[in-house]
């Protein structure tokens, strides 16, 4: 069970660059890096507005000279502080995250950085190569990746207990964007904007969320992959609001991935669902407590956290902070991840390898891989959904 014992001596010394007032992310952010004590929140460029960042970082309790107009300035003055920040996470739309991660790496921060990571495959890349040199690491905020149910299931992919696996149904579909809510709505805005989102919409915005469980809970590898996207609000185009994409993975098993904003009615419905050759697993992250067990010819059963019958000794499973029949959410998925990147960025900052290597979290490679994942979909699509290879 996780309590907020300190780990080491000293909270590392974090900034933001946006997740500002009104923002959909921010308060994520900072209730799960605060919820261990090994952050603490001293400075941020949290706006595009300098007064609205200034007045809403002194609200969160920091010094108003640490609060800047923007990342260049911010990352300028705290590399000259003997107390300047360690370590910052960038919460921005998608086009600032490689130059905002560039310039972080160039003074030497661990990185907490949104998905999707980048644009494009090469740039996420490049960040990768940065990072080695500078001896810094990047987590990447696949924010549903923390449940202990999620790794109850990668355990017991990895343990047989499903026999081979051969399907994988993923589904990211929520209904919130069934209308033009972007008329009203800024943060919806950018997301259907080439320029601010990237080449995709919702396959980069949610669907990498649905890819990256599969990629923690099965460790298959994308053979190849089909893709069809268009979208129901034509001004919209060229981003899609929905998507299909079909996967042959190495190995012979398949998969599907259904992203969309316009499945009218539907809160999340993030659902993964994995068939192997004696019993399937379902995990839905709107009862994320819970993870279903089918096994063929018996009753189905619901496993649920914090009982003695799951995987025990996996760190993940057991990273509970609340006995079992408490509903732990979203928050505490957040924070088991934040936990795991400040024990990361410290063993780096140690020079300790093998730790660094012992401690499971998604990295810049997850990064990468869900970046790839959206270049291949539009690949695939603007050739009339015609399966092509994932690494070519
Ligand atoms: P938002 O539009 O609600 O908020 C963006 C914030 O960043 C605003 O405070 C804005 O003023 C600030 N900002 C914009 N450009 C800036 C810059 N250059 N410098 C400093 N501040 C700047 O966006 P939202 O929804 O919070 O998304 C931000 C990022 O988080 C996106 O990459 C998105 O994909 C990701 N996201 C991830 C989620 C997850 O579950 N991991 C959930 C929601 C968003």
């Amino acid at each position: 069970m996780f309590n907020e014992e300190r780990r080491f001596e000293q909270p590392i010394r974090w900034g933001m660059v946006g997740g500002g007032r009104g923002s959909q992310i921010g308060y994520a952010h900072r209730s799960a890096a605060h919820r261990d004590g090994l952050f603490k929140l001293v400075a941020g460029a949290f706006d595009l507005d300098a007064d609205r960042c200034r007045e809403f970082g002194v609200n969160l309790g920091l010094d108003a000279d640490r609060c800047y107009s923007n990342y260049k300035e911010f990352f300028a003055a705290e590399s000259k502080r003997p107390d300047g920040i360690q370590a910052v996470s960038v919460a921005t739309p998608n086009s600032t995250h490689y130059e905002i991660c560039k310039a972080a790496l160039d003074v030497g921060l661990h990185i907490v950085c949104e998905k999707p990571l980048t644009f494009t495959s090469e740039e996420a890349e490049e960040l990768k190569a940065i990072a080695a040199e500078k001896n810094c690491v990047i987590g990447v905020m696949y924010g549903y990746s923390g449940f202990p149910m999620v790794h109850q299931a990668r355990e017991m992919v990895e343990r047989g207990d499903l026999g081979e696996i051969r399907v994988v149904n993923m589904q990211f579909a929520h209904g919130f964007h069934n209308e033009e809510y972007e008329l009203n709505d800024p943060g919806l805005k950018w997301r259907v904007s080439p320029a601010a989102s990237g080449p995709t919409y919702v396959l980069g915005d949610i669907g990498t969320h649905a890819y990256y469980l599969c990629e923690v809970m099965t460790g298959l590898e994308i053979d190849r992959l089909a893709c069809m996207r268009q979208s129901f609000i034509a001004s919209r185009q060229p981003l899609e609001d929905n998507a299909h994409v079909m996967m042959e993975f190495k190995g012979g098993a398949v998969g599907t991935l259904w992203a969309s904003a316009v499945n009218a009615g539907s809160m999340h419905e993030q659902r993964i669902r994995i068939v192997g050759s004696k019993a399937s697993i379902e995990w839905w992250d709107e009862h994320p407590n819970q993870l279903r067990y089918e096994v063929q010819g018996e009753a189905p059963r619901v496993l649920d956290r914090g009982m003695g019958y799951l995987y025990q000794d996996v760190e993940g499973v057991a990273a509970n902070r609340i006995g079992g029949g408490h509903a732990e959410g979203f928050f505490e998925s957040w924070a088991n991840l934040y936990h795991r990147f400040a024990l990361a960025f410290d063993a780096a900052d140690r020079d300790d390898q093998e730790t660094l290597n012992s401690i499971w979290f998604p990295g810049v490679d997850a990064g990468i891989e869900g970046v790839r994942l959206c270049e291949k979909c539009v690949e695939s699509a603007d050739q009339g959904a015609a399966w092509v290879a994932y690494n070519d």
